[in-house]
């Protein structure tokens, strides 16, 4: 079956022109001869268009990545350690176009080309020159440039860091990222006119992200909430630590041991509600799960701010607490403990309740409505 018989079956495909969008922007004609699948690993290894492997993602409705860490695969016999551009899932791009509630006329900027798909369906939607994409990667956008020629479209494209806009093109009526975020740029909020929409993968490393919009008011304050999960790769400048974290863990250190009751299992997958939550109330804290390679379903949460603090729990089925350890100016885990009975006391709200106000030099987190802020208490 084809990608778009594919979306059409499960009612992926919204109103609005996208239809007629997807069949002049073919996603194939944007998947470069190489791409880069998990192995056993975990790590990211090449795959060839020759290759069955390659023609199977290209049909499927998956996030297909396109370029590894940065360009130059750094893990051994030439794999790759994370994905640093790919061709996202289509259902979720089409997701976001839907969102973003575009009409006629608008003028849209994309931050993160990446392949050009997306830029070319919005080309495709709105008209070539009321598209403005950037794209930090000069020999990714190159490969951007070359594909949306195959469909014929020519969006006005920019090499550079998407966090500064491009202040020559704007007013925009609507901003979309394709890379997530955790600060809102400022230049997004000034180079959206008065009633225009912000869309971005918003979160923390910590946890996943989810999809903000946010209305920009005649102030030029931007305001709104988390539509979901969207999870996606960070814009360059707000990555977390890259490489092996065992270097960012000190086990030499003296350490503070205790017990923990929180049932650590809820911030175990990456996507929990509690971990998102949890996410929004703690600075810059990374989590790392080591399993047990017997089937004893034990396992070992590492917390890590890459400041040279750590904090490791383990896990151990049927266990009513768990041994904490502590290393290093922070307590990460006390941090982690604090807001997630923050959490628990606050009626475990999903990340759909929180949302976000952004004005040029401030940006606050909130829960329901602007006037209930999350204050950061929760450092030690
Ligand atoms: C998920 S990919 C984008 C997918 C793309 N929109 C598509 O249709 O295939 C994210 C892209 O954001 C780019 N990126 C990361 N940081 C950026 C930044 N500061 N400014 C612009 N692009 C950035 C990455 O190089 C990567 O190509």
């Amino acid at each position: 079956m084809s990608l778009v018989g594919l979306l059409d079956l499960n009612c992926a495909i919204p109103r609005g022109g996208w239809r007629d969008a997807l069949t002049r922007v073919p996603r194939r004609l944007f998947i470069p001869d190489t791409i880069w699948l998990p192995d056993p690993d975990g790590l990211l290894v090449a795959v060839h268009r020759d290759d069955e492997a390659w023609e199977k993602r290209a049909a499927s409705d998956v996030a297909i990545a396109t370029q590894v860490d940065d360009g130059a695969p750094a893990a051994r016999h030439g794999r790759g350690r994370t994905a640093t551009s790919s061709a996202s899932q289509p259902s979720l791009v089409l997701r976001m176009l839907d969102a973003l509630d575009v009409g006629d006329g608008d003028r849209v900027l994309e931050i993160g080309t990446g392949s050009g798909w997306n830029a070319g369906l919005l080309a495709a939607r709105l008209g070539e020159d009321r598209i403005t994409s950037i794209e930090v990667d000069p020999e990714v956008a190159d490969q951007a440039r070359r594909n949306l020629e195959k469909v014929g479209l020519s969006p006005h494209l920019i090499v550079g860091d998407g966090a500064e806009g491009a202040p020559d093109r704007a007013p925009f009526d609507r901003i979309i990222a394709t890379a997530a975020v955790n600060r809102v740029p400022p230049a997004w909020t000034t180079q959206t006119r008065p009633g225009g929409t912000i869309l971005t993968p918003w979160g923390t490393p910590y946890a996943s992200t989810g999809l903000l919009r946010l209305q920009v008011g005649d102030d030029g304050t931007a305001h709104g909430q988390v539509l979901g999960r969207a999870g996606f790769m960070w814009v360059r400048e707000q990555r977390g630590p890259m490489g092996a974290w065992g270097k960012y863990v000190d086990t030499s250190l003296p350490v503070d041991t205790a017990k923990t009751s929180v049932p650590i299992s809820d911030l175990l997958d990456f996507g929990a509600p509690a971990r998102f939550a949890v996410g929004l109330l703690v600075p810059q804290i990374y989590q790392v799960d080591c399993h047990a390679e017997d089937d004893s379903g034990e396992y070992t949460l590492w917390l890590f701010d890459a400041q040279g603090s750590w904090a490791s729990v383990d896990y151990q089925p049927g266990a009513s607490d768990y041994p904490v350890e502590q290393a290093g100016p922070r307590r990460l885990w006390d941090e982690i403990q604090a807001a997630y009975q923050w959490w628990v006391a606050t009626d475990r709200p999903g990340r759909e309740r929180f949302g976000l106000t952004v004005t040029v030099d401030s940006q606050q987190v909130w829960l329901d409505s602007p006037d209930r802020p999350l204050t950061p208490v929760l450092q030690s």
